[in-house]
């Protein structure tokens, strides 16, 4: 077993909102130890994501009685080994999601389970995770795309959407990417995005109604309230309208503004235009993580998905470091500012 020190620092959830620097606090715990069929690993990395705002009001995976922790994925590597663990070395550089939910510490006790060995402990891994397999399953399975649709992604420029947007290009797609600055914009298009529209400074509507006439096939929607409505009018015939989030209504203060929007003609725009509004969960295809994971993992390997990582180095001055840094990071994503994947270095 590697030296561990005696106690260690984490985040855990003390108030219900969705402020995350008021809801967690940042704790000293003594030092955990695997139970059986658990590897406790020392995180390098963590990922960062939209809805850590959600975990910290307590909206969903869990009873929401507070204190609980909080964080979805890391790269790290493993430091101890639990009873009845044979797959898995002291040393080994692992990454994983793991259904507690806590990533957001210094060390963590894991199912071994969850846990995925990979080459060397890079945080491009963690663009992989909660992003990339939304991405990439969100595509295939919920949206079913194929080639020659179109397909129109969301905050295509964020931690999710650049991997959408490599994902449908890589199956023949036509690409429209929306994002809100020049920087974003150049990312896209060395992405490959076909059109790219800078929501603030042309009407997003307005460019799909003018350049396609026929509508979008496929629409990957994270925002909500009025850009679900601009989106929900341009779907083509036979169209598939994925929700994957909605950002815009996830601080408390935005919630209701968002939310109250007249959805009653839905059912009949949906039966004249043959179309779909379809949700999509990651937690609700598990069954797909493995494989989707190590055909992207092989595919980051040979150079064939490119990832942005965003650790507040070049936005901020600051690289996102330790529990600080965490909380730092959500609330630059939370800013609309973050380029690609937010993640922050841990030791
Ligand atoms: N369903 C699932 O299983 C699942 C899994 C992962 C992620 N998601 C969803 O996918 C979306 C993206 O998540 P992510 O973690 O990858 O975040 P992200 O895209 O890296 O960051 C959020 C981006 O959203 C855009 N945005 C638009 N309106 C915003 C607003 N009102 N406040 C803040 N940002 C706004 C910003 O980019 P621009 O404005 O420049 O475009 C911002 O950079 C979220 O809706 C998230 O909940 C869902």
């Amino acid at each position: 077993m590697a030296a561990k020190p005696s106690t260690y620092k984490r985040l855990m959830v003390h108030t219900l909102t969705t402020n995350f620097r008021e809801a967690v606090t940042i704790e000293t715990a003594e030092m955990c130890h695997p139970k059986k069929g658990e590897v406790c690993i020392k995180n390098k990395y963590v990922g960062i994501n939209a809805s850590d705002v959600n975990m910290t009001k307590g909206r969903y995976f869990t009873s929401g009685k507070p204190p609980f922790g909080v964080g979805f994925e890391a790269v790290g590597e493993i430091v101890e080994i639990g009873e009845d663990v044979d797959n898995f070395k002291v040393g080994q550089s692992v990454t994983y999601m793991n259904s507690y939910m806590n990533t957001y510490a210094e060390y963590v006790c894991v199912l071994a389970a969850e846990v995925i060995p990979v080459p060397e402990i890079n945080p491009g891994y963690l663009t992989l995770l909660v992003s990339g397999l939304t991405a990439a399953i969100g595509l295939d399975k919920a949206a079913r795309i194929s080639a020659g649709d179109s397909v129109l992604i969301t905050a295509a420029a964020g931690g999710t959407g650049h991997i959408a947007v490599q994902w449908a290009k890589a199956a023949d797609c036509h690409v429209i990417g929306t994002c809100s600055t020049e920087e974003k914009e150049k990312v896209l298009k060395d992405l490959g995005c076909d059109r790219v529209i800078n929501y603030k400074k042309e009407d997003l509507a307005e460019v799909l109604a003018k350049e396609y006439p026929k509508g979008v096939d496929v629409i990957w929607e994270t925002i909500g309230g009025k850009v679900f409505e601009d989106c929900f009018k341009n779907l083509a015939l036979r169209g598939r309208l994925l929700v994957i989030g909605g950002i815009s209504a996830y601080k408390d203060e935005d919630r209701e503004s968002v939310q109250k929007r007249d959805l009653s003609a839905l059912p009949e725009q949906l039966l004249f235009k043959s179309a779909s509004v379809v949700g999509f969960m990651l937690l609700h295809f598990g069954e797909c993580f493995a494989s989707y994971f190590k055909y992207m993992s092989e595919t980051l390997e040979a150079g064939k998905i490119k990832v942005v990582l965003d650790n507040g180095e070049k936005s901020t001055g600051n690289e996102f470091f330790g529990m600080e840094g965490i909380i730092r990071g959500v609330e630059h994503l939370h800013s609309g500012k973050n380029v690609g994947k937010v993640y922050a270095r841990i030791y």
